[in-house]
């Protein structure tokens, strides 16, 4: 499953600007019709939420803040954004000794114009694929952890000190566990001398830089079956950072749902609910927050015909929501992009064997609200507060 769920994602970051902007530069709703629809960040703020969404800082026929019908959907729904890529080693460090934050701050600027709060993702995505080709090829020389341990921290502490009091909850490890539970390795880990002491080292470095921000570990284990490995692995190492005192607030749950297989009976497709609430509850009781950072819905395996996919998308995101709202911990949740025509998930393989578009995220090509616009609306209308 490894190899499919997350084969070929390195060649899209280079397209992840100009991905799917071709043929849905649809012009914005009239404005009449947006009066209409729920803003979600409103109806999460009323019980002590947030609600808000990746956006990128590519070109204008793309999910960026520079696309204004965009821009107008964030607006509308988001209290809080997040940048799909900008922040990433990729994209920070071309090289070794600089840092490209150009992109990065204009997508602050524009969440901070519209008093919309940023997360920061990711201090460091734990995947050798997703390191920059440099540091996978890096020279550590003949203290090869001193240098690791330099290179980490000097990353660290340059974000968190130049956006000091503009972010407040980073994704300081993303995906460092992998499907079949072991931790994940790159050059950076070895030259260290191991994943544990990387990861340590990056929360420690991050909370002595920012005593105050909530620092997540983020990953992508589900609720579909296939995941329990993934799960156990997760539990394990947040176990291991309250035994070794790793300072570690939340943990980030990435929620790309997924419908692998159709289940023409419920018209959706199977997750095993009860093993999901039951590693819910070990997290949680281990003192641990819960976000959702990345929520969108993966219907690869729905039949074509768009109203019944609508509707089948949003019935299993119902359902995932019902659970996941049960959590007080559960405070902010993020859709990994508001647009089907931006989502990533138009590149993520397997693509639909029709050659449809994937209809992933709470509005359509035209920036009209979904089906799942309204569940999720529905969702945390019957939330409780927190
Ligand atoms: C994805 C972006 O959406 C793509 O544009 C990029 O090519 C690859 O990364 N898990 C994560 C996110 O933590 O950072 C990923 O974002 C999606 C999966």
């Amino acid at each position: 499953m490894e190899m499919t769920r997350r084969e070929g994602l390195a060649a899209v970051l280079a397209l992840a600007t100009t991905a799917c902007s071709g043929n849905y530069s649809s012009p914005v709703n009239s404005v009449g019709a947006a009066s209409t629809i729920d803003s979600l960040h409103k109806l999460a703020k009323a019980k002590g939420m947030r609600f808000g969404s990746a956006v990128g800082a590519g070109h204008s026929g793309s999910g960026s803040f520079r696309n204004t019908g965009y821009a107008s959907l964030l607006k509308r729904d988001c209290g809080i954004l997040v940048a799909e890529n900008e922040m990433k080693w990729q994209s920070l460090r071309p090289d070794p000794l600089s840092f490209n934050f150009a992109p990065f701050d204009e997508i602050l600027a524009f969440a901070e114009k519209n008093n919309m709060a940023t997360r920061g993702h990711t201090l460091m995505w734990h995947r050798p694929q997703w390191q920059p080709s440099w540091l996978e090829a890096y020279d550590f020389g003949t203290n090869p952890a001193t240098e690791a341990a330099r290179l980490l921290t000097t990353h660290i502490t340059t974000v968190t000190d130049r956006y000091r009091g503009r972010i407040l909850s980073y994704d300081v490890v993303n995906e460092t566990v992998m499907e079949d539970s072991t931790l994940a390795q790159t050059a950076i880990s070895r030259a260290i001398g191991g994943t544990e002491t990387l990861v340590d080292l990056a929360f420690q470095t991050a909370r002595a830089q920012l005593p105050d921000a909530q620092l997540v570990y983020n990953d992508y284990m589900s609720w579909e079956p296939g995941n329990e490995k993934h799960r156990a692995g997760v539990l394990k190492l947040l176990e291991g950072f309250r035994a070794r005192g790793v300072p570690v607030d939340a943990l980030g749950i990435q929620s790309h749902i997924r419908i692998d297989t159709y289940d023409p009976s419920t018209g959706t497709g199977p997750r095993q609910e009860r093993e999901w609430r039951k590693f819910l509850d070990e997290v949680v009781a281990m003192n641990y927050d819960i976000l959702i950072t990345e929520f969108d819905v993966n219907d690869q395996a729905l039949p074509g015909d768009f109203s019944a996919r609508d509707r089948s998308v949003a019935d299993y995101a119902k359902a995932y929501f019902e659970v996941m709202l049960d959590y007080p911990q559960l405070k902010d949740v993020l859709a990994w992009g508001m647009c089907d025509s931006y989502s990533w998930l138009q590149e993520f393989k397997p693509l639909r064997t029709d050659g449809l578009a994937k209809r992933a995220c709470p509005y359509s090509a035209d920036f009209a609200p979904k089906p799942l616009h309204s569940k999720l609306a529905a969702a945390l209308q019957t939330a409780s507060a927190r």
